[in-house]
C-alpha cells in the first residue's frame, strides 16, 4: 500500500514509518521539522534498509499537497502532524486552531480531489476530559480543557461532517493514551526541545544528569498512592496500531482508543524505571498541576475486535528504550 504520513519524522510518526516498511508498504512523508529534526529520516533507513519519499514542507501549502498527490497514487494517509503541547496552546491558542485545524481542512480537500480515500488520524485521550468512570471507553462522552484538546475534538467533528458528505471514505480516529518509550535500536525517539513538560522526558533529563530531580505535581489525588495514574503505551505498539489501522478499511467513521488498559502512577513509573536502569531519580512533591486529572486509562477492547491490535511490551520496555535512545542521543 502507499501511505502518506503527515509528521513523519516527529516521535510517533517516525516509528510508524518504521512499522510501515517492515511491512513492505511504500512510504511517502511530509514534514516541516517544526518539531524534529532532518537526521530522523537517515536513521529511519538505518533500522528498515528500505527507501521511502520525502516531501520537505507545510501541509498548509496547497500547492506542496497537491504535488505530492499528483507525483504518487497515495492509497492512505496518517495525519499525524501538528502541534502538541498543551501549556504552549493555553497561551498561543491560534496557532494551534491554525496548524491543527487548516492543516486537517487542506488535506482532506487535497484527497478528495486525489479520489484517496482512506485516512487514519491522530486524536488524544485528552478529549475525554475528567471521565466518570474508568476504565475509558469509545462512547464516553468528549470534554475538553485547553485549546490543544479542542483542536482535536473539532478535527473529530470535522471528520464525522466530511464523512456524512462523504460516505465512501474511510475514516480512522486513533485516541492515543500516553505514548512513551522509543524504538529498540535506540536510533530514534523522544527528543523535546527545552525543559520537557510530559513524565517520561523529565525523567530522562534527570536520569541524564541534565535536570537535578523531578517535580511530581501532587500526591494527593484519590489513586492507588495518592500521584497521578496514567496509561502508558509503548511507541512501538502505538505504530503497530497503525499499522493494523491502514490494513482495516472500512467506509465511515471509526473510533479506537490505543493504549495499554493498564494505570500506573508517577509513582510507580519512577520506581520501575529506577529499578530498569539503576539510576535513583530524586523528586520533590509539588502542588497539582492545572488541569490535570487524577486517573485515566483506557479500554482497548474494541480495537483489539475490530483492529486485532493490543499493546504488548510491558512498563519496563518503555523504561529501557526510553533510556537507551537517551544515552544514545545525549
Ligand atoms: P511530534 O511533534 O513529535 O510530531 C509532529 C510532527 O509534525 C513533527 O515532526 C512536526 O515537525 C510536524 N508538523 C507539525 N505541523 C506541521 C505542518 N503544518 N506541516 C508539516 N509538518 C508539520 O508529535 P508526536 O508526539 O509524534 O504526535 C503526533 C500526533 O499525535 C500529533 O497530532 C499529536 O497531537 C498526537 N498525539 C500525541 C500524543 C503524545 O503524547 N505524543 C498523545 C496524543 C496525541
Ligand atoms: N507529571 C509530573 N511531573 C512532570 C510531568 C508530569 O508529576 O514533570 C505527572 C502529571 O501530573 C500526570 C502524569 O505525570 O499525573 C502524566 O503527565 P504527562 O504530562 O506526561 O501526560 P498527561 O497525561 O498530562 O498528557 C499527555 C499528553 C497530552 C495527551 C494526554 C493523553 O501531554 O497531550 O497525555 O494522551 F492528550
Amino acid at each position: 500500500m502507499k501511505i502518506l504520513v503527515t509528521g513523519g519524522t516527529g516521535f510517533l510518526g517516525s516509528h510508524t514509518v518504521v512499522e510501515l516498511l517492515n511491512k513492505e508498504n511504500e512510504v511517502v512523508i511530509i514534514d516541516n521539522f517544526s518539531n524534529s529534526k532532518k537526521e530522523v529520516l537517515e536513521k529511519i533507513k538505518q533500522i528498515t534498509n528500505k527507501n521511502f519519499l520525502f516531501y520537505e514542507g507545510d501541509i498548509r501549502d496547497k500547492v506542496l499537497l497537491k504535488k505530492i498527490f499528483t507525483e504518487n497514487k497515495i492509497e492512505t494517509v496518517i495525519h499525524f502532524a501538528g502541534y502538541k503541547a498543551v501549556g504552549e496552546s493555553v497561551t498561543a491558542p491560534l496557532k494551534y486552531y491554525d496548524n491543527n485545524l487548516i492543516s486537517t481542512i487542506y488535506l482532506l480537500e487535497a484527497m478528495k480531489e486525489a479520489n484517496c480515500k482512506n485516512i487514519v488520524f491522530s486524536s488524544s485521550a485528552t478529549v475525554y476530559g475528567k471521565p466518570k468512570t474508568l476504565p475509558i471507553k469509545e462512547d464516553f462522552p468528549l470534554h475538553t480543557t485547553n485549546p490543544y484538546g479542542t483542536t482535536k475534538k473539532m478535527i473529530e467533528e470535522i471528520l464525522k461532517d466530511f464523512s456524512k458528505a462523504n460516505p465512501d471514505f474511510s475514516i480512522t480516529i486513533l485516541r492515543y493514551f500516553n505514548p512513551i518509550g522509543a524504538h529498540p535500536s535506540g536510533l530514534i525517539g523522544e527528543n523535546p526541545n527545552g525543559v520537557p513538560n510530559n513524565l517520561m522526558p523529565y525523567i530522562i533529563k534527570v536520569a541524564t544528569k541534565e535536570l537535578e530531580y523531578l517535580n511530581i505535581f501532587g500526591n494527593d489525588y484519590d489513586t492507588k498512592d495518592k500521584t497521578g495514574v496514567r496509561d502508558f503505551i509503548h511507541v512501538v505498539d502505538l505504530a503497530k496500531g497503525h499499522s493494523k489501522a491502514c490494513e482495516k478499511i472500512e467506509k465511515g467513521v471509526h473510533i479506537y482508543n490505543l493504549g495499554s488498559g493498564k494505570g500506573y502512577s508517577v509513582l510507580e513509573l519512577v520506581s520501575i524505571f529506577e529499578k530498569v536502569t539503576k539510576i535513583k531519580i530524586p523528586y520533590k512533591i509539588k502542588k497539582r498541576r492545572e488541569g490535570d486529572i487524577a486517573a485515566c486509562y483506557a479500554d482497548p477492547t474494541l480495537a483489539y475486535k475490530k483492529l486485532n491490535w493490543k499493546a504488548e511490551k510491558s512498563i519496563e520496555d518503555m523504561c529501557k528504550d526510553a533510556y537507551l535512545y537517551a544515552k544514545k542521543n545525549k
